[in-house]
C-alpha cells in the first residue's frame, strides 16, 4: 500500500492507494474522528458494485447505531446541481447528522465533487473522506479539496475548497470500470507525464495496446500521479499562483471541444486527450517548444481516443467560438503550453489564428472534420 501526504493550510491528510484500503484504514479514521453517525453519499451503480466493501467494514466497526445512512446521488453531469445538494443536505438532516459526524464520498469525480460540496456546506461544514472509484477521481478529482456543482450556464460554477480528512483509493474498484472510463482516466495520467514526470510516459509507452493489460497493478502508477497532484496542491492550494492552473494542460481546448459538441460525443477525458494534442501542436507552431512534441503525444494519446464517438464535421471555428465565450467570462484565454517535456508554461491570449490552425490540424488528423486526411504530415 502506498501513502502520499497532502500538506495543506489546515494540516496534512493522507492518500492511501492499494488493495484492501477500506478494511485497513477506516478503523483508524473512525477512532480519530469519533463520528456518532456516518453517511455514505454515492450513486446506485457504484453502490451496487462496491458498496458492500464499505458497508461491511462500517457494520463491523459499529459506528453510531451501526446503520450508516446511504444517500444516492444522480448519475451523469446533468445531475450535479444545487438541487441535488439541497436533497443531499436534507437527507443528512433527516438522518440526524451533526458537525461531529462524517460523510463518505464513494464514487467517481462527480460524487466526489457533489458530496464534497454537501460536506463543505451542510451545517457550515462537516468532515468527509473521499473513496474514489474511477481512475480519474483517484489521480485527480479526489485530491486537493476543490468541490462544487454546475449551473446551467457552465460547469463547476458554484463551489468552494474543502479538504477531505483522507482519501482511500481502493484500486480493486477499478476492475469494474468500463474501458472507456479507464481511457478517460488515463488521459489525466498522461497529463502528469507530459507536465511533471517522464517515467509516467515511459510506463504508458510500454503498454502494447496503449492501455494497461489484464492483471496490471494500477496502484504504483496511481500513487505517482497522486504525488504529482499533491505537490501542485501544496504549492498553490487556492489556485491563485498559477501553479494549479498548469493542471489545465489540454483542458482549455478540451472544454471548448466538449461545449462545441454539446457534451454529447466526447467524454471529458477524451476531450482533454484531444486538447493536449492541440496544445502540443500549438507549442510547436508558436516556436515555444524546443523540440517536436506532437508524435509522442499522438503515440500516448491516440489509443485513449479509440472509443470516442467521433464528432464528425466539427470545425475549428466552432471550437474557437467556445474559447471566445470563455474569454468573455474569464477575461483571457489561458493555455498551458510546453517548452519541452515536463516544462509547462502558462500563455495568455495566444494568437487565435495559430490556435485555429492547431485545432484544424488535429481535427483533420483525427478525421473529425470530415474532410479526409491532408497530405504532407
Ligand atoms: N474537483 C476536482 O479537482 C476535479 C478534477 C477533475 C474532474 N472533476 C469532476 O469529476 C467529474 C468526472 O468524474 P469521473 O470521470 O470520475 O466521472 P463519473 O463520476 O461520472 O463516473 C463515470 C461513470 O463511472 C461509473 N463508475 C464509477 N466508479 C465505477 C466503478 N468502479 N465501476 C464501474 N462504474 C463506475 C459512474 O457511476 C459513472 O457512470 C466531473 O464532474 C468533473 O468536473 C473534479
Amino acid at each position: 500500500m502506498e501513502e502520499i501526504p497532502v500538506r495543506v493550510r489546515g494540516g496534512e491528510y493522507l492518500v492511501h492507494v492499494g488493495r484492501g484500503v477500506y478494511r485497513s484504514r477506516l478503523p483508524e479514521l473512525m477512532r480519530r474522528l469519533e463520528p456518532l453517525k456516518v453517511a455514505v453519499l454515492t450513486q446506485a451503480t457504484v453502490f451496487e458494485l462496491h458498496g458492500s466493501r464499505v458497508m461491511e467494514v462500517l457494520e463491523e466497526l459499529r459506528v453510531g447505531d451501526g446503520r450508516p445512512l446511504v444517500h444516492l446521488l444522480p448519475e451523469g453531469e446533468e445531475g450535479k446541481t444545487l438541487r441535488t445538494v439541497e436533497q443531499g443536505c436534507r437527507a443528512l438532516l433527516r438522518g440526524g447528522l451533526t458537525r461531529r459526524d462524517l460523510v463518505l464520498a464513494l464514487g467517481g469525480g462527480l460524487v466526489g465533487d457533489e458530496a464534497g460540496f454537501i460536506a463543505a456546506t451542510y451545517m457550515r461544514g462537516i468532515p468527509y473522506v473521499q473513496l474514489p472509484t474511477t481512475l480519474l477521481a483517484m489521480v485527480d478529482a479526489s485530491i486537493g479539496g476543490k468541490v462544487g456543482v454546475d449551473l446551467p450556464e457552465g460547469k463547476n460554477m458554484v463551489g468552494t475548497f474543502h479538504q477531505p480528512e483522507a482519501v482511500l483509493a481502493e484500486v480493486e474498484t477499478l476492475s469494474t470500470l468500463p474501458r472507456r472510463e479507464l481511457r478517460c482516466g488515463l488521459a489525466e495520467v498522461a497529463k502528469y507525464g507530459f507536465l511533471f514526470e517522464d517515467g509516467i510516459l515511459r510506463e504508458m509507452e510500454g503498454w502494447p495496446e496503449g492501455i494497461p493489460g489484464e492483471g496490471y497493478d494500477m496502484a504504483p502508477l496511481v500513487a505517482r500521479c497522486v504525488a504529482c497532484k499533491a505537490s501542485v496542491v501544496e504549492r498553490d492550494e487556492r489556485d491563485v499562483l498559477g501553479e494549479r492552473a498548469l493542471l489545465n494542460y489540454g483542458h482549455t481546448f478540451g472544454h471548448a471541444l466538449e461545449a462545441a459538441t454539446g457534451y454529447r460525443h466526447l467524454r471529458h477525458g477524451e476531450a482533454v486527450a484531444a486538447g493536449m494534442l492541440m496544445a502540443a501542436r500549438l507549442s510547436e507552431m508558436m516556436g515555444i517548444a524546443a523540440r517536436e512534441l506532437a508524435p509522442r503525444h499522438l503515440r500516448v494519446l491516440q489509443p485513449l481516443l479509440e472509443e470516442a464517438e467521433a464528432p464528425y464535421g466539427l470545425t475549428s471555428g466552432e471550437v474557437l467560438e467556445r474559447m471566445r465565450a470563455d474569454k468573455k467570462r474569464e477575461g483571457a484565454v489561458r493555455l498551458v503550453l510546453l517548452e519541452d517535456w515536463q516544462s509547462p508554461r502558462l500563455v495568455e491570449d495566444p494568437p487565435l489564428d495559430a490556435v485555429g490552425e492547431a485545432v484544424d490540424e488535429i481535427l483533420n488528423d483525427m478525421g473529425w472534420d470530415g474532410r479526409g486526411k491532408r497530405h504532407g504530415r
